[in-house]
Order: C-alpha cells, then sequence, then structure tokens
C-alpha cells in the first residue's frame, strides 16, 4: 500500500493549478444517463472516484471516450459520454461500495428507463449517510421503491410525474438525483430546501445547456418543468473549491505565498472568511487568487460547518490542522455529519492538543507539530494529515493514501513544485 512521506517545516511559495472538482464531475457524469446524445465534460479531475464513476457508467452500457479538451488546454482531462442505449439498470455492490455517489445514477436511470436497481451504499468512515431523503423523493415523484437483497429498487413504468418536495434538512446528493429525475418527469417539480451547493448549480447549468427548464439556480428552490427528452451538450467542470481551500491552508499553515490558478474565490468565501480571521491575506487575481500568511503565528478561531454558504464539512478536518498551530484555542463544530473526527486522534500522535466533546473540538494551539506514522481514514482527514505533516518537525509517513487519490489530483506534485519535502513511497 502507497505511503506519503513529509518532511515538514518548509513555507511553500509558487504556483499551483487547481483542477476540475469532483465533487461537481461526478453528478455530471450521471446526468450523461438521461440522454442518447454524447454529453462532452471537459476540466475532469485524473482521480480514483472519475475511474469507479466511468466504470459504473460503462457497465450501465455508457461510451466513454476520453477525447482532447476542447477549452484548449491539453493537460485536462476531457471525456464523451455516450448513453446511446442503456444496457442494464442495475448498480452492482462492487462498485457502488468503492464510491457512495454512485447513488447518484438511480434519478436519472429511473427518469429515463422507468426502473433502476442501486446496491445500498454500505457504511462509511464518517457516519452512517442513509440515503432516505433521495428514496423519499423519487416516491413522491410516483416511483415506487423498494429495498430487495442490499438494493434499492425503484420502478415508474409510466414515467415519474412532477411534484413538490420539501427536504426536511438540506443533502446534495438528494437534491442532485432529484433534480436530474426532475428534468424528464411529466409536469412541474419543486425542490424545496433545495443545498445550494456551486456544485449544484454546475449541475443546473449543464442540465439546462442539455434542454432541461430549471429556474431558481442558485438558491434554495429550484423549480423544473419536465422535458420528454434532453439533447447533448458540451460542458466545462469547475474548479474544485475543496482543493482550492486546502492549498489556501497549505499557504497558511506553512507561513508560504501560493498563487492558485484557476480557482474561484467566490466559491470559498467562508473559508476566507476564517482564514483572514486568521491571519491570512487572500487577494483575487485576473487567474485565480494568492494566498499569504501575514507575520507572526496565525490566531485561533472558531469554526462552524454549514450547508453552503457556510463553512464546509469538507474543510473542517484541514481547518483543525491548521488551528492545532495558532496562537490560542478553536472551537470546531461539525454539524453535517456525525462520527467525522476520526483525524482527531492521529493529529494528537502528532502533538496536537484536542478535545472532543460531542459535535464540538476544541483546539489549543501548541508553538509546534513533531511528525509521526499516522492514519488516513477518509479523503479530507488524510489531507489534514499532510497538511499537518508540512508544518511539523521531522518525518510524517501518512498511510493508506488511497483515500487521498480518490479527491486529490497529483497531490505530492503539486506540493513538491512549491518547495514542499513530499514523497510518495509506493507497495
Ligand atoms: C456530498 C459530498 C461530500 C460532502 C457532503 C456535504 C459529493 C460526491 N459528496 O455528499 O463530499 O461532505 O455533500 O457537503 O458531492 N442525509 C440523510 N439522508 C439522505 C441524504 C443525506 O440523512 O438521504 C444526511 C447525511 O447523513 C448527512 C447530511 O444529510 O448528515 C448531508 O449529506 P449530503 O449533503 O447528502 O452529502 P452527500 O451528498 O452524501
Amino acid at each position: 500500500m502507497d505511503r506519503i512521506l513529509i518532511r515538514g517545516g518548509v513555507p511553500l511559495a509558487g504556483e499551483i493549478r487547481i483542477s476540475g472538482a469532483k465533487n461537481a464531475a461526478l453528478p455530471l457524469m450521471a446526468a450523461s444517463l438521461l440522454t442518447s446524445e454524447p454529453l462532452v465534460l471537459s476540466n475532469l479531475p485524473d482521480l480514483a472516484d472519475i475511474a469507479t464513476m466511468t466504470n459504473l457508467l460503462a457497465q450501465h452500457g455508457v461510451l466513454i471516450e476520453h477525447i482532447a479538451d476542447p477549452a484548449g488546454e491539453a493537460p485536462r482531462q476531457a471525456a464523451e459520454l455516450s448513453a446511446r442505449r442503456i444496457t442494464s439498470t442495475t448498480a452492482p455492490y462492487d462498485l457502488v461500495r468503492k464510491m457512495r455517489a454512485s447513488v447518484l445514477v438511480l434519478g436519472p436511470l429511473v427518469a429515463r428507463c422507468g426502473r433502476g436497481r442501486v446496491s445500498l451504499p454500505g457504511g462509511c468512515a464518517i457516519g452512517t449517510r442513509p440515503v432516505d431523503l433521495h428514496l423519499k423523493g423519487l416516491q413522491r415523484l410516483g416511483a415506487e421503491v423498494e429495498l430487495n437483497e442490499g438494493y434499492i429498487e425503484a420502478r415508474a413504468p409510466d414515467g415519474l410525474r412532477g411534484a413538490e418536495i420539501v427536504f426536511p434538512s438540506v443533502s446534495v446528493g438528494a437534491t442532485e438525483n432529484l433534480l436530474m429525475a426532475a428534468c424528464l418527469a411529466r409536469g412541474e417539480t419543486q425542490l424545496i430546501n433545495a443545498a445550494r451547493e456551486p456544485e449544484i448549480t454546475d449541475l443546473a447549468h449543464c442540465l439546462i445547456a442539455m434542454g432541461a427548464r430549471i429556474e431558481g439556480v442558485g438558491s434554495d428552490r429550484l423549480v423544473v418543468q419536465g422535458v420528454a427528452a434532453l439533447h447533448g451538450a458540451h460542458h466545462p467542470v469547475i474548479p474544485d473549491r475543496i482543493e482550492t481551500g486546502t492549498y489556501m491552508m497549505a499557504a497558511a499553515a506553512t507561513g508560504g505565498d501560493l498563487r492558485l490558478v484557476g480557482a474561484r474565490l467566490d466559491h470559498v468565501e467562508a473559508v476566507r472568511r476564517i482564514l483572514e480571521g486568521a491571519g491570512v491575506c487572500i487577494s483575487e487575481s485576473d487567474d485565480g487568487m494568492t494566498v499569504r500568511r501575514r507575520n507572526g503565528r496565525l490566531v485561533g478561531t472558531d469554526v462552524m460547518t454549514e450547508p453552503y454558504p457556510g463553512f464546509p464539512t469538507d474543510m473542517q478536518a484541514q481547518i483543525m490542522a491548521l488551528m492545532s498551530v495558532a496562537e490560542g484555542a478553536s472551537m470546531i463544530t461539525e454539524t453535517i455529519f456525525e462520527n467525522r473526527f476520526m483525524h482527531v486522534p492521529e493529529l494528537a500522535r502528532m502533538g496536537a492538543n484536542i478535545t472532543v466533546h460531542g459535535a464540538s473540538a476544541l483546539v489549543r494551539g501548541v508553538p509546534r507539530l513533531m511528525g509521526a506514522p499516522v492514519m488516513a481514514t477518509d479523503l479530507r482527514a488524510s489531507v489534514s494529515l499532510v497538511l499537518a505533516g508540512l508544518v511539523a518537525g521531522g518525518e510524517t509517513i501518512v498511510n493508506r493514501v488511497y483515500h487521498l487519490d480518490r479527491g486529490y489530483e497529483r497531490i505530492e506534485e503539486k506540493l513538491s513544485a512549491c518547495g514542499a519535502r513530499i514523497e510518495r513511497a509506493h507497495g
């Protein structure tokens, strides 16, 4: 199993190009199931989760061809996804267990084929993560939903029909699944208390380019007028705001100065506010942003995760690594996922002083962390250990880095190009 070795203490300086957003690319790829015409997606990141979604779609019968990026920049990946004929409406356990976002094929399959069968995603390191909101929404759209031998089976032989769906709590995945399904339902669907993450806005823009009729994009109330069919389109994936925020924190943590090319500051406003409060200078430029730490230590600040536009749960582990070396105390409260503090004992192995009380972690800043062997438990937890390793004295070894490869494109290359002493040990 690969490991990442880091010798910390180097302030990062230089330029990092931000990749396409994994969490935008996954639903966009699933949207290819909605039409018999080709959907071209550019600025796709090269990540394990994208490969898993590619395999899943291929076994549904989608032809996927990697092509030169129509946006012109050669190294960026583009793919043409063509679901002319859907040959299977089943998403098997072997693929779904690798990635929970596989459930995003359910809405498109039922909308296009009148049926879909998706293995229930299993347990997960960051809480129980049910899919009840996805299923209740599909039922509201007229689908019959059953659970059978570990599979969700949804059927709507006469097609879906529009309905008002009020989400009792905000869910990114359920909003995406039902938004896609509603595009081909008969009549009007209203999604109320919908999630507003930039990835959902990106999906809505792509669906509109495919012929969908959606109003309220960017708000928590999406109104969809169903159409009989969607057509092909070309859509560039937005830059990854979680990768952006992570590298903003890498600059802040190491006292460095990084230019993040292609980043969108308007997608990371909540992160920006917290970092500026902690003593980080952030300025927007034509092609992204520049991030550097003002002189001296960072100052501890309180953080609470919330649905967008609040502070993202996917940045909670990283801000904790940062606050571990800030001056003073910070209270970090997780409101989205239970059990998302698996990085705390690992950070503690590196000398961090953190006490967890229920959904809050009290972080008392220490002057320095010490390198240690640590274990990655999930995607964002693992990158928080990389951040900690970048500031720690001595050597940090991050084990189980396959989590990192699910969501961070060429992380060790990007960081070492800015001076970090980081390398991958294979095997
Ligand atoms: C997406 C992101 C993930 C991010 C999360 C929250 C992708 C591929 N993943 O995950 O990186 O951490 O949003 O920003 O985009 N819930 C239910 N019932 C449901 C669905 C969700 O109770 O049917 C709960 C979840 O357990 C969780 C909360 O709602 O507590 C938010 O989850 P949700 O927004 O659905 O997250 P995902 O779409 O799975």
